[in-house]
């Protein structure tokens, strides 16, 4: 998909967490987290919606960007962690993919059928400046009476409470690093804000890496409101069949007028 140069930028640049930025530790996503069954559902949709081309917004190491560009999908994979892409470049597919550093706020021109947000990154957006933001970024990128498709965890559920050691304590062998040690700690709840680090202790030398986050769990009500601001109304709302009760599916259509609610 050729683009062309995009917009400014309306809220401050994005830091991504050193889990996604830090080129040590981004390699490690995929490994680390090999089932990527959670995927199944969302290739689903877009044949579903009979999308033929796609905007991943916050595509990362590129997994589902290249999952549909080796379907034949012309896809769009935007991310504003470098050494997230520079993984996704390495793929087999990359060639077939249009990887963009940057976010849903300065996307060059596009109209795609569908964008999606999966991997929870909806919730990245801590501040309604930035969500919004980014909600009218993809209502532009997306054509009329096109979709977005994004998930979010149940807040209700309150999933934060097993990020502890003894939840998320987990020892992997990995190929030119050797044993990899993991666990996640709940470091702050506010409201609906949460942050917690992710330790790594890498190979035979113990390196210790971390990687702080911060979360959003808005309800579905908030979810649906903003949206609806964006000009993207819900027209739909599943599960997650790999997590069940967990996450919030949300399946919206962008209106034609683009108006605001
Ligand atoms: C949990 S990862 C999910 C990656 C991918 N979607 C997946 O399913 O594997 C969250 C991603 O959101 C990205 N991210 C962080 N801030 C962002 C922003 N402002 N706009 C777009 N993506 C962002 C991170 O760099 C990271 O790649």
């Amino acid at each position: 998909m050729p683009v062309r140069p995009g917009r400014r930028r309306p809220y401050p640049r994005p830091v991504p967490d050193a889990a996604f930025a830090d080129p040590r530790l981004a390699p490690l996503y995929d490994p680390l987290d090999p089932d990527r069954s959670d995927l199944d559902h969302y290739a689903t949709l877009v044949d579903e919606l009979g999308a033929r081309t796609v905007l991943d917004v916050g595509c990362g190491t590129g997994t589902f960007a290249c999952l549909l560009a080796s379907r034949g999908l012309d896809v769009v994979g935007v991310d504003p962690a470098r050494a997230s892409l520079d993984v996704a470049r390495g793929k087999p597919c990359a060639d077939a993919v249009t990887w963009i550093e940057g976010d849903a706020t300065t996307l060059p021109p596009l109209a795609v059928d569908l964008a999606t947000m999966t991997g929870n990154v909806a919730q990245v957006f801590v501040t309604d400046e930035a969500w919004a933001a980014t909600l009218a970024g993809v209502a532009r990128a997306v054509r009329p009476g096109g979709h977005l498709v994004l998930e979010t965890r149940v807040p209700e559920r309150r999933a934060w409470l097993e990020w502890d050691r003894a939840h998320t304590h987990d020892v992997t062998e990995l190929d030119g690093v050797g044993r990899v040690e993991t666990w996640t700690e709940v470091t702050e709840v506010r409201d609906d804000v949460v942050s917690f680090r992710s330790t790594y202790v890498l190979g035979p030398a113990h390196e210790v890496l971390t990687s702080d986050s911060t979360l959003r769990f808005r309800s579905l009500a908030q979810v649906t409101a903003s949206l609806g601001a964006a000009g993207l109304d819900v027209v739909d709302v599943r599960e997650a069949p790999d997590r069940p009760g967990r996450e919030h599916v949300v399946v919206a259509r962008r209106r034609p007028d683009r108006a605001a609610s």
